[in-house]
């Protein structure tokens, strides 16, 4: 395996994600919130690094994203930056940070990406964050929208179920998914919605479409990494594949340690100066 130097590295861009579209190459997304974490994701090749702010459930132990803080977000975020040297890093400016206040969006986005280093923030709905994807896109900070299941919103929908199964939404997805684009969002995520309406948004954008439990027809495919990864526990949607069960693998070594310092096993002559 060759070792890159951290100038051998093409980055990736929102303009990579746009030829990516473009050649029919698919999108390869997911979470991350710390620096360690971030370094092994960017090793593996993924294209896209999202710091969510489902770091308020699967960091902080939160029920819902609405508690994370701008500063906690800039931290996780920094900490990612860090950590990378291919992939594009975009970050969710968090609940009550740009909604209903364009001014407070753009000096939000502006932290993120002053204070981070980070590339691109993402933030939730449609019509009714034009004013604000419209100033922060101003200053030129690239933004990516996020429709479908918002879970920012989860106290208006009252669940997480999928969304835009009835024609008024799925008429509405569509065309705020063509006002993101027109407005300069360099790219969608879709989250929980039928396959087949994620399929017609996709074809109908030149931007790029990233789905979370929208189907294999989107242009990227995004998920939380701790899920994908098998660290979670009792989380088991429809869309979720996982890719180990880190849970097992992490407690059995962590009863192998204990059992190992209880018997005097740690460390050995070898382990000690
Ligand atoms: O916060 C998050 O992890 C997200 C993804 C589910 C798209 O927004």
């Amino acid at each position: 395996m060759s070792v890159h130097k951290a100038s051998d590295v093409k980055r990736v861009t929102t303009h990579t994600l746009r030829a990516m579209k473009e050649s029919g190459e698919k999108i390869a997304m997911l979470t991350a919130y710390d620096y360690s974490t971030a370094r092994i994701l960017d090793a593996g090749g993924v294209d896209v690094l999202l710091v969510g702010d489902s770091a308020s459930n699967v960091m902080a132990g939160h029920e819902t994203t609405l508690p994370i803080t701008l500063d906690q977000m800039i931290y996780h975020a920094s900490s990612v930056v860090r950590g990378v040297q291919r992939a594009l890093v975009i970050v969710d400016l968090p609940f009550g940070t740009y909604q209903g206040d364009s001014k407070m969006a753009l000096k939000s986005s502006i932290r993120i990406m002053k204070e981070s280093g980070a590339h691109a923030v993402k933030l939730e709905g449609g019509q009714e964050v034009e004013e604000s994807i419209r100033r922060i896109l101003t200053a030129g900070i690239p933004v990516m929208g996020h429709l479908g299941l918002t879970p920012q919103s989860i106290y208006k929908f009252g669940t997480y179920t999928v969304r835009a199964k009835q024609e008024a939404e799925a008429r509405r997805l569509m065309k705020d998914a063509k006002l993101l684009e027109d407005l300069g969002c360099f790219g969608l995520v879709l989250e929980k919605i039928p396959a087949d309406l994620a399929q017609k948004v996709s074809e109908s954008l030149e931007i790029p479409t990233i789905g979370i439990g929208g189907g294999v027809h989107t242009d990227g495919q995004v998920l939380v990494t701790q899920d994908m990864l098998g660290i979670t526990q009792d989380f088991h949607p429809r869309f979720l594949r996982r890719y180990a069960e880190l849970f097992d693998v992490i407690r059995d070594a962590t009863s192998a340690y204990v059992s190992d310092v209880k018997a005097r096993n740690f460390p050995g002559d070898e382990e000690q100066y």
